[in-house]
C-alpha cells in the first residue's frame, strides 16, 4: 500500500494549523480527528445531510466531501470560529427561542448555512430561507421552526 500521508498547513478559524494527512482523508476528519473541532458533526459521511457544513473561502462546504490536501491556501472557518460573529449570535439566539434545536447534531450545519444567507440576503422570505438550508437535513424539528428562527434572526439584525 502506497504510504500518501503528507504535512499540510491550513488555516482554520484564523490560525494556521499543521496536520498530516492521507491524500483520501476528508477535511472532516482532520478538523475532528486531529484538531479537535468537533462542531462539525459526522453524520451520513456521503455529502447528503449536511450535519458536516464548514466554511471554506466563506462558503458553506461539505467537510466529508471536501478533500483536506485540497483546502491548504483557502481560509476554513468552522462553527467554533463564530463565537465573536454577531449574525452567528442572533441566530443561535433565535434558534434557542424559537425551539429550533432538539437533538442539535445538524444545528452546527444549519447555522452555517444560515449565517452565510443572511450576509448574501439580509431579509430573505422563507422561500430562500427553505433554499439556502436545502443542503441540511435535521430529523427532529420539521424545519419549520429553524425557518422561524432564520426568519426572526434577519428581522432582528435589520432594527
Ligand atoms: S456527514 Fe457530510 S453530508 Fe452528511
Ligand atoms: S435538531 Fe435533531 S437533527 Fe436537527
Amino acid at each position: 500500500m502506497i504510504d500518501d500521508r503528507q504535512d499540510l498547513l491550513l488555516q482554520v478559524n484564523g490560525a494556521r494549523r499543521r496536520v498530516s494527512a492521507e491524500g483520501s482523508d476528508t477535511l472532516l476528519t482532520v478538523l475532528r480527528d486531529q484538531l479537535g473541532l468537533t462542531g462539525a458533526k459526522r453524520g451520513c459521511n456521503q455529502g447528503v445531510c449536511g450535519s458536516c457544513t464548514v466554511e471554506v473561502d466563506g462558503w458553506p462546504v461539505r467537510g466529508c466531501l471536501s478533500l483536506a490536501a485540497a483546502c491548504e491556501g483557502h481560509e476554513i472557518v468552522t462553527i467554533e470560529g463564530t463565537g465573536r460573529d454577531p449574525v452567528m449570535a442572533v441566530l443561535q439566539r433565535q434558534f434557542v427561542v424559537r425551539g429550533a434545536v432538539q437533538c442539535g447534531f445538524c444545528t452546527p450545519g444549519m447555522l452555517i448555512s444560515a449565517r452565510r444567507l443572511l450576509q448574501d440576503q439580509p431579509r430573505p422570505d422563507a422561500e430562500a430561507v427553505q433554499a439556502a438550508l436545502s443542503g441540511n437535513i435535521c430529523r427532529c424539528t420539521g424545519y419549520r421552526k429553524i425557518i422561524d428562527a432564520v426568519l426572526a434572526a434577519a428581522e432582528e439584525l435589520a432594527q
